[in-house]
């Protein structure tokens, strides 16, 4: 185990990809690792140099609690954007290439803000591997690249690595698009059909919003806060 951002105890997760067994991202092919690999020789379309404003903006309006956790952290912009902000933050990514740009990034920041960040490579489908109750899980565009059965997984095993009361952030696309390798689309009767009272959370607010990107107009997207209630 290693000393993770504020000080809680952060299980190591490296993982050695095992091709044979994949990933529960199913609508990427039969080797998702390799996908988003192959985006990272690039900058990535995702890649807009700082915080989804939408994002940023229910961050702002509902304050996460620390620690926080931040799925699919990609070369680390939103956990930096935290981290800035005086939160402790661990980004969670499976791309080695997109972690080492990630730490990069965070060791050229004042040394009391990169002292608040680490990033892992990790399985962001099961982030209670960590093995840390988290303040706050955000998710920028991590669960529409997950099919309706891959998300049921995820569900359970987030409400493990988020502790009572701490809230569950996520940005995703909204909208289909009829083309093989992109995400789905997320609604608000999703939301507030995996996260209601009888499966132990709360919505605080889901809104309209959108996804920007390097390369196209902005994707139609739903932005939502929602609060894990106590055991
Ligand atoms: C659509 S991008 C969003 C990146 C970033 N959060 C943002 O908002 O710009 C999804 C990210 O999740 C990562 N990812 C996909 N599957 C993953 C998994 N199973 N575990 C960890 N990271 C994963 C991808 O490599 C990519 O960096």
């Amino acid at each position: 185990m290693a000393r993770g951002a504020c000080g809680s105890r952060v299980k190591r997760t490296n993982i050695q990809h095992d091709t044979a067994k994949g990933f529960s991202l199913g609508r990427f092919g039969d080797d998702p690792h390799a996908f988003f690999g192959h985006v990272y020789s690039d900058v990535a379309p995702w890649e807009v140099g700082g915080a989804q404003p939408d994002m940023a903006r229910m961050l702002e309006d509902y304050p996460p609690a620390d620690p926080v956790l931040d799925l699919g952290s990609a070369t680390g912009d939103l956990a930096i954007a935290l981290a800035l902000q005086g939160h402790n933050v661990v980004g969670l990514e499976f791309v080695q290439s997109a972690v080492d740009r990630a730490r990069e990034k965070a060791a050229a920041l004042a040394p009391e803000v990169s002292a608040r960040l680490r990033f892992e490579v990790g399985d962001a489908t099961m982030p209670s591997a960590l093995g840390v109750r988290f303040g706050s899980v955000l998710d920028s565009g991590f669960i529409h690249l997950l099919d309706p059965d891959e998300t049921d997984r995820f569900v359970a095993d987030l409400r493990d690595a988020v502790a009572p009361g701490g809230r569950y952030y996520l940005h995703e696309f909204a909208i289909e698009f009829p083309i093989d390798n992109v995400p789905r689309a997320i609604t608000g009767d999703e939301i507030h059909s995996r996260f209601n009272a009888d499966t132990g959370w709360r919505v605080v607010e889901v809104r309209p919003a959108v996804f920007h990107n390097r390369v196209a107009q902005p994707t139609p997207a739903i932005v939502a806060c929602i609060e894990r209630l106590a055991d």
